[in-house]
């Protein structure tokens, strides 16, 4: 008896599964080229009020539809043993999330430092004491929204993430997104930046302005926490960036 119940559940989630697929694929091929922000190329950064705001807003509701809440709990799972690169020789913990699984901000970092690998929670040591400062100015807590990095697993001494670590683990970081579905995300620094919109440009360059993430939702780009402890002076433009984050979170509520 539970085991056929389990097989139907297990039938549930998997058609949930590709019903979702087949809605972003749908998606992808409906997007409009102009709501694309091309990498690498010498275009005109898009703002959000130039990618057709309509189209944009029909998409997002597409994909606030809830889904069932194990969804994250899943991915957590598959990732636990996690051997699909090296990093797991020598990682102490996986450093998965934290947060709200329904949060409608995310913020999303480069990859565990030597705190978040001993701990398995993303953004705890300075830089992420910082990031909770962050969090408190513009109104939420921690539990509030969630917290992530494209890279799961510390890269040893801190180096940069390699080509083939990004490409087997930067499709978590999606799956993770389209199960919480986050009206915007703050990526955090040049690397989650770059990543994330596959630009080479400079953070200092791609702060300050709102992108589509992949017809999910929409993406503003500002320091790392960490450069902030550096460089102090450029708090004022990460404060001008909350403020946007804070302005799109709450025009969104006064128009529904
Ligand atoms: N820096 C990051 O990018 N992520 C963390 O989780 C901690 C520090
Ligand atoms: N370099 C980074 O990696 N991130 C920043 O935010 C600034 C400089």
């Amino acid at each position: 008896m539970s085991m056929d119940r389990s097989f139907k559940e297990d039938l549930s989630a998997l058609k949930d599964h590709l019903e979702r697929q087949l809605q972003l694929r749908n998606q992808g091929i409906m997007k409009d080229k102009k709501n694309t922000f091309t990498p690498g190329r010498k275009t005109e950064k898009p703002k959000v009020n130039e990618l057709g705001k309509d189209a944009i807003e029909n998409q997002i509701s597409l994909n606030n539809k809830p889904l069932p809440p194990s969804k994250l709990e899943d991915i957590h799972r598959e990732l636990i043993d996690c051997r699909r690169c090296r990093l797991c020789e020598t990682r102490n913990h996986l450093v998965f999330g934290a947060g709200n699984p329904q949060a409608e901000l995310m913020f999303v970092g480069e990859a565990p430092g030597a705190d978040e690998d001993l701990q398995g929670e993303p953004f705890v040591g300075r830089a992420g004491q910082l990031l909770s400062k962050i969090i408190a100015a513009i109104g939420k807590t921690r539990e509030e929204v969630y917290i992530a990095n494209i890279i799961k697993c510390r890269p040893p001494g801190n180096r940069n993430p390699e080509a083939d670590e990004i490409a087997i683990c930067a499709p978590f970081l999606d799956r993770q997104i389209e199960a919480i579905r986050p009206r915007i995300i703050c990526s955090l620094g040049k690397f989650s930046a770059q990543t994330m919109l596959s630009s080479s440009e400079s953070i200092s360059r791609l702060r300050g302005q709102v992108y589509n993430y992949k017809n999910l939702c929409r993406l503003v780009p500002t320091f790392h926490p960490a450069y902030l402890l550096r460089s102090p002076e450029r708090k004022k433009e990460t404060w001008e960036d909350m403020q946007l984050i804070m302005k799109l979170l709450g025009n969104n509520l006064s128009e529904s």
